[in-house]
């Protein structure tokens, strides 16, 4: 499959080697330009391209970068991709470590449906509740009685279909958690968030989670410090 990866990062850097890995023919874009993924491409055999080539190059297209910066991203970016191509959300909201205050998700929108909103395309979340250095070392055959499970939520069953076997080709069992609108569920500081639990495990914390965000996810007046001080 053509995957396009918007964010060569912790995820993006690892979903290009994993994705790679697998055979899928992978096209990763960052904000510094294709030079600078020059080590990247030449590790992975993946194709570093500016970002508007990785919005056209996929079937699916899996943005991974830090929520303060998807508003930097160009107006038109999706302008033209066909209605079939599959976005995918990794992204979390840290205002008080990174990314400081965004009004709508302080307000209660789910963090999914604000970067929806600002690339004006509908994406599916997955890949957000797990840390980089496991999705890279913990993937297990689906036989495996250690394989961790992820939470997948979006509106389109059809494009969930898709995210949810690469997913499972990944290694992880994915776990279908809803519409966009359930997705806070498996936001920063739910249960559910970086425990790699199981399928169980993954279906009963998206259960017990409230709805209320936790003091340590919500701006500040200060906002935003940094990881090792947030404000
Ligand atoms: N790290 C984790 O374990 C983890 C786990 C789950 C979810 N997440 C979430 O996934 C998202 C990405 O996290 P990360 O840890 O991978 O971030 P990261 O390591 O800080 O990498 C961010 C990437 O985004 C690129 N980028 C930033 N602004 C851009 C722009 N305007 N256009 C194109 N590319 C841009 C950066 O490119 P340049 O370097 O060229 O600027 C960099 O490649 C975040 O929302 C994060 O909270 C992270």
């Amino acid at each position: 499959m053509k995957i396009g990866i918007i964010g060569a990062g912790m995820i993006g850097g690892t979903l290009t080697r994993r994705l790679s890995g697998l055979g899928h023919e992978v096209f990763v874009a960052n904000s510094r330009g294709p030079e600078s993924l020059r080590e990247l491409a030449k590790e992975t055999g993946a194709k570093a391209v500016t970002v508007k080539e990785a919005a056209r190059a996929g079937e699916v297209v899996v943005v991974t970068i830090p929520e303060k910066r998807i508003c930097e991203l160009p107006k038109d970016l999706f302008a033209g991709v066909p209605g079939s191509t599959v976005l995918v959300d990794t992204g979390n909201y840290y205002p008080r470590h990174r990314d400081g205050r965004i009004s709508e998700i302080e307000a209660g929108l789910p963090e999914s449906r604000w970067v929806e909103k600002q690339l004006g395309r509908p994406v599916v979340k997955t890949f957000n509740n797990i840390y980089a250095k496991h999705l890279m070392e913990k993937g297990r055959p689906a036989s495996a009685s250690d394989r961790i499970a992820l939470p997948v939520a979006g509106d389109d069953p059809e494009a969930k279909a898709v995210v949810m076997k690469l997913v499972d080709e990944l290694g992880f069992d994915a776990i279908d958690a809803g519409g966009l609108d359930d997705s806070w569920r498996q936001q920063p500081g739910t249960p559910v968030y970086a425990r790699d639990f199981d399928a169980e495990g993954v279906r009963r914390a998206l259960a017990e989670a409230g709805s209320k965000r936790p003091a340590e996810f919500q701006a500040t007046d200060k906002s935003p410090g940094t990881y090792a001080k947030p404000a």
